[in-house]
């Protein structure tokens, strides 16, 4: 197997380090680093630092490379509109690419229905954007959203995330009809309920939510993540959608899918709403739209897209020319390699791998997942599933002292999850996956000796597409 990490330095490098005191003094604490090092040049899955040390990266600049690093198709097709013009402002003079994407977001995203698509600058920003289309087409001005879910860090787009530290405290006040349930978190249960014998009470609470907390005459949109993206890739089990779908319509509100971590083939289905064959009324988009250029897209049903009248949505950057080119070559690299393929066997190779962890380490509580998008919740004791964040802390330093990169999730922080690019090489995802596996036994045996675990891990749920196995 050919070895893609290649470490010359103690990590960080010397001079990672240098530029680490630069970072300090000039950029403030607030944007987290969760590696010490510093990009010199990256390609595929692959990331190289300022030290020449070179990495795996099982994060993807949290799941914005489904494409990969600095792909070809894209970096010519950035080259190629920057040398015509760089921007022209939409609301100015109008640019192809805006339209073409526009046309293929419209063709790729589920529902069969007329859709319409505006571009905006951040995942946040098109939160923001859906649920000001959706108010003004409802006139309504309530929004449901759900504990432990991330939509971003600006004031709606906060004021709908869950988590308090650090995205929330000190930042408020808050932006008003904001109204939070919780969310079909099988593991942790919100109401001590095991799947199936629950009845999805998760689900079928909206409808005591609309007599208990908000009057649903007052709602224009329910917002939520398919799958939860910063809460620790949490999925429901396939009855749950419908269900919350379907109450949504009998009351005339509108269902908003955040697919900013999601999308774009992440999942093993071009977007996660595919699993449960729901039709959003709005899907917001980003991350991986453009292989990492700034860009984000609200696509909806045409009538509810074109309620704002002229002149109210938009912004100077939003659908800049040379992001909509990197975007549509992004998405015809991910068509044309089908990628949304090959995350689902990747996945089921990630399962393999975490399933077996589960068997050999009492402090995994719960394993989970779709497609390339997978999770570890680590605990630091299975009865009382008490999340253990110190271990995932642990975990992820060793990972990059050792070349890989990955990241945590999860309101309590006590999750791994992996969002590496969908175009890794087979050795590539072996090889991060040894190095992920071997800090985990190591660090679980540090806190405690491994219990072994001879049960197969029971499934609790069974899964949309049928590639997720969960352990209560
Ligand atoms: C599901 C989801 N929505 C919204 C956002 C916010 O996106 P951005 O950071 O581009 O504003 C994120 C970012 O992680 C996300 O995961």
């Amino acid at each position: 197997m050919k070895k893609s990490i290649v470490l010359k330095t103690a990590i960080p490098g010397p001079r990672s380090q240098e530029l680490g005191r630069a970072r300090q003094s000039a950029v403030p604490r607030g944007p987290y680093n969760i590696t010490p090092v510093f990009m010199a040049r990256g390609e595929g899955a692959m990331l190289e630092d300022v030290d020449g040390n070179r990495f795996i990266d099982f994060a993807g600049g949290i799941g914005v490379l489904n494409a990969g690093h600095a792909p070809k198709e894209v970096v010519r097709a950035i080259q190629q509109q920057a040398e015509k013009y760089i921007h022209s402002c939409f609301h100015v003079t109008m640019n192809e690419p805006y339209v073409r994407l526009a046309e293929t977001m419209n063709r790729i995203t589920p529902g069969s229905f007329a859709k319409k698509t505006l571009f905006v600058n951040s995942g946040a920003e098109a939160v923001e954007n859906a649920v000001k289309v959706a108010r003004n087409f409802t006139r309504r001005s309530g929004i449901i959203c759900f504990e432990d879910a991330f939509h971003g860090r600006t004031l709606l787009a906060m004021s709908l995330t869950s988590k308090v530290h650090p995205y929330k405290d000190h930042f408020g006040p808050y932006a008003p009809e904001v109204h939070r349930m919780p969310f079909s978190y099988c593991y942790r249960c919100p109401w001590g309920k095991r799947y199936p014998g629950c009845n999805i009470e998760c689900g079928t609470f909206l409808e005591d939510f609309f007599k208990r907390y908000v009057d649903p005459t007052t709602v224009a949109a329910l917002v939520v993540e398919p799958i939860l993206g910063e809460g620790g890739f949490v999925m429901p089990p396939q009855e749950y959608y419908p269900i919350l779908v379907n109450l949504c319509r009998k009351h005339d509100i509108l269902v908003i899918a955040d697919e900013v971590q999601t999308g774009f083939g992440r999942t093993g289905r071009m977007f996660a709403c595919e699993h449960w064959g729901i039709e959003p009324d709005i899907l917001v988009t980003s991350k991986s739209i453009a292989a990492g250029l700034p860009l984000a897209a609200v696509t909806g049903r045409a009538e509810i897209m074109d309620a704002p009248e002229e002149g109210s949505l938009g912004g100077t950057f939003g659908g800049n020319p040379v992001a909509c080119a990197a975007a549509l070559a992004a998405i015809d690299l991910i068509e044309k390699q089908n990628l949304t393929e090959k995350a689902a066997r990747m996945g089921e190779k990630v399962r393999e791998r975490f399933e077996g962890l589960w068997k050999k380490c009492s402090c995994i509580g719960n394993v989970r997942g779709a497609g390339a998008m997978r999770a570890i919740e680590f605990v630091k004791d299975r009865a009382t599933k008490e999340p253990a964040k110190e271990l995932v802390n642990r975990i992820t330093r060793l990972c990059y002292e050792r070349g890989l990169i990955v990241i945590g999730a999860g309101t309590y922080g006590n999750v791994i999850r992996t969002l590496m690019p969908l175009v890794i090489t087979e050795d590539q995802l072996e090889e991060g996956l040894d190095v992920l596996e071997g800090a985990i036994l190591e660090s679980a045996q540090a806190l405690q000796p491994a219990s072994v675990e001879t049960r197969p891990p029971a499934p609790i749920a069974p899964r949309p597409g049928g590639d997720d196995v969960s352990v209560v």
